[in-house]
């Protein structure tokens, strides 16, 4: 005991001797302080990395702290947590001829966040699968969002797919069956995944990627992070990336400011990508049309005759494009 004391006393007083907390490096040459969505709305972060933060993440170990919460129709509420390499964990209702429906959530959140909660028993309704809720908030509460993106989202990104490739290993469940959901963070996160696999998983689906940090970063959403890519963008410009990410980009109202949020209330417009996907997993609907080009996208004049369903749990194969379509203020937000 008396031991321990004097570890721990040292280690305090050894940081407090640091004269300042050292600026390692900077995320972009954008501003030090930009804001960036999470799971407890927009936040004002620090996009420079420090020796205090560098300290704490390097302690972030997704190995061994991410949890894979499975859900099925057997178990629709209760989920069974599995970890990566622990055999006697992998969950009795896990079903590896089923497809997968993988869903990663965002910075500053957790398994239990309202992107998951409305997601899962829409899944469940719609189709007989596993859904895997992963729970990486071990590293998603880390405050300096330069480290989030630098460090814990490629990390998180790289155990999934060892997990996906464990659980192919353990049970023979094919990685052919699997779609990967990612909401705000966790849309990077899941084409990391899909990168990790040599972008073998047939359906990844991006909602609202975000943009500080993530413009010309290496470990953005990449089109070819699987055979079908898909990507919703609900806040694009503010807090989410504007340029099309995936084979297929949605912009819903032009992108930025969704129908029945207020132009400022950026945590409006971007839940509603996880409430468009939700509704069309449900009762489909949500007809884009094809645009010609970005400007087209964001500023709705988008005339095609070509149309294409935004959302679902089907993989559009061979589809790409641009796609704009308008949305009712209120559930249910298709208007067709
Ligand atoms: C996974 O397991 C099945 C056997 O059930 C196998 O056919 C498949 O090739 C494996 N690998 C991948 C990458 O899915």
């Amino acid at each position: 005991m008396a031991a321990q004391m004097i570890v721990l006393v040292f280690c305090v007083a050894a940081v407090a001797a640091l004269p300042a907390d050292t600026v390692i490096s900077k995320l972009n040459d954008g501003p030090r302080y930009q804001y960036v969505s999470s799971g407890e709305g927009p936040k004002l972060v620090d996009t420079w990395l420090t020796s205090s933060s560098m300290a704490r993440t390097a302690r972030y170990a997704p190995d061994t702290e991410n949890v894979y919460h499975l859900f099925t129709r057997q178990n629709p509420t209760i989920s069974q947590p599995m970890l990566l390499g622990v055999p006697s964990l992998i969950a009795a209702n896990f079903d590896p001829s089923r497809s997968t429906v993988v869903l990663i959530h965002g910075w500053s959140s957790s398994a239990t966040s309202d992107f998951v909660v409305n997601l899962v028993p829409r899944i469940l309704a719609a189709a007989d699968v596993n859904v895997i809720a992963v729970d990486w908030s071990a590293g998603a509460y880390e405050p300096n969002y330069y480290s989030v993106v630098a460090n814990n989202v490629p990390l998180s990104g790289s155990s999934i797919g060892s997990f996906i490739f464990w659980l192919n290993l353990s049970t023979g469940a094919s990685i052919a069956t699997y779609h990967v959901i990612g909401f705000e963070t966790g849309a990077h996160i899941a084409g990391l995944v899909g990168r990790s696999l040599g972008g073998l998983i047939p359906h990844i689906t991006a909602l609202e990627p975000p943009r500080p940090g993530f413009n010309l970063n290496s470990n953005a959403f990449l089109s070819t992070d699987g055979i079908f890519t898909e990507a919703m963008h609900t806040n694009a410009g503010v807090t989410g990336l504007v340029q099309p990410v995936a084979d297929v980009d949605f912009y819903p109202n032009g992108g930025t400011t969704m129908a029945g949020c207020r132009w400022w209330d950026w945590e409006c417009s971007r839940d509603r990508a996880y409430q468009y996907l939700g509704e069309s997993i449900l009762t489909g609907g949500f007809t884009g049309v094809l645009c010609e080009s970005l400007l087209e996208a964001t500023s709705g004049s988008c005339e095609s005759e070509e149309t294409l369903n935004m959302g679902g749990l089907t993989a559009k194969f061979g589809s790409s494009g641009i796609y704009y379509l308008t949305t009712n203020e209120q559930s249910p937000f298709s208007t067709g």
